[in-house]
């Protein structure tokens, strides 16, 4: 019987992955058998991911926001393996100003690398894939891409803007093959968010119905089936992965008294 969770055989080129999520999204696909591109402009952070991961991972430096260097990664990808079967478009930064403090500038920095990037990746790998027959693109989105959260303007545009490009995608590249899902990270203890004083472990975060942060590795499982055989039914589907966080408050209201 064949493995449906098999990475065996792909090409997946995954951004930011040089720590945080995309660097243990890259971990479990190599292990579950793919060659995992990880690209991220921190250089130093990416060769020590790939190296210890081993031969089936390499780094490339890769700004996402550059068409030029999206042209590299994909040439690098094709010209090791042939082909591109998975992107995870993770790359992003977050952000926490009130929309009244918040910059134009900034705004614009942000939309140009956690949306317009995924774009460009997106545009990318299309011809690839249908020359492959099909892949599967996952496009990292956030929780605040579900909801209105405070004090997230940019990043929080950026994310609404990633779940409906992958909903465009999916419906567009349906018939090729390729299928197009986001995924929904709640609050995960990464770098990202060590650097706002969220911390790891129980009873950190009672705004979850699950009371806690999640761990990086709860998110790549997500990525992992995704990118897999086993949700080969599975396009223009929003994976909350957050604990219960986007399904309603934790405030129990007694209700019919
Ligand atoms: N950690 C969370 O709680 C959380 C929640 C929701 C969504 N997310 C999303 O998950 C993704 C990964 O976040 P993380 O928590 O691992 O953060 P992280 O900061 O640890 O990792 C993000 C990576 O993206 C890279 N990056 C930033 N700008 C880039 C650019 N222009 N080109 C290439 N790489 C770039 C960074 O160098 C970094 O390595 C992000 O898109 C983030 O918005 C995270």
């Amino acid at each position: 019987m064949t493995d449906k969770n098999s990475l065996t055989g792909r090409t997946v080129i995954i951004t930011g992955a040089a720590r945080g999520l995309g660097a243990e999204a890259a971990r479990l696909a190599v292990a579950r058998g793919a060659d995992v591109v990880i690209t991220d402009v921190l250089d130093e952070e990416g060769e020590a991911t790939a190296a210890g991961l081993g031969p089936k991972a390499r780094f490339l430096h890769h700004d996402v926001t550059s068409q030029e260097d999206w042209q590299r990664v994909a040439a690098f990808a094709l010209a090791e393996s042939g082909r591109i079967d998975g992107l995870v478009n993770n790359a992003g930064v977050s952000t926490g100003q009130p929309l009244e403090t918040e910059t134009v500038e900034h705004f614009r920095k942000v939309i140009d690398i956690n949306l317009t990037a995924v774009f460009i990746g997106m545009k990318t790998v299309i011809p690839v894939m249908k020359e492959n027959g099909g892949g599967s693109i996952v496009n990292i989105s956030s929780a605040a891409g579900l909801m209105g959260l405070a004090l997230t303007s940019s990043y929080g545009a950026s994310k609404w803007g990633v779940r409906g490009l992958t909903k465009v995608g999916a419906v567009e590249l349906g018939t090729a093959g390729i299928r197009v899902n986001s995924v929904h990270p709640g609050m995960v203890y990464t770098p990202m968010t060590a650097s706002v004083g969220i911390q790891q472990g129980e009873g950190n975060y009672p705004n979850t119905p699950m009371g806690r942060v999640g761990e990086a590795g709860e998110i790549g499982e997500a990525i992992v089936f995704l990118l897999s055989d086993a949700a080969s039914y599975v396009t223009g589907a929003e994976l909350a992965v957050d604990g219960g966080w986007t399904t309603g408050p934790t405030v129990k209201y007694v209700m019919g008294q």
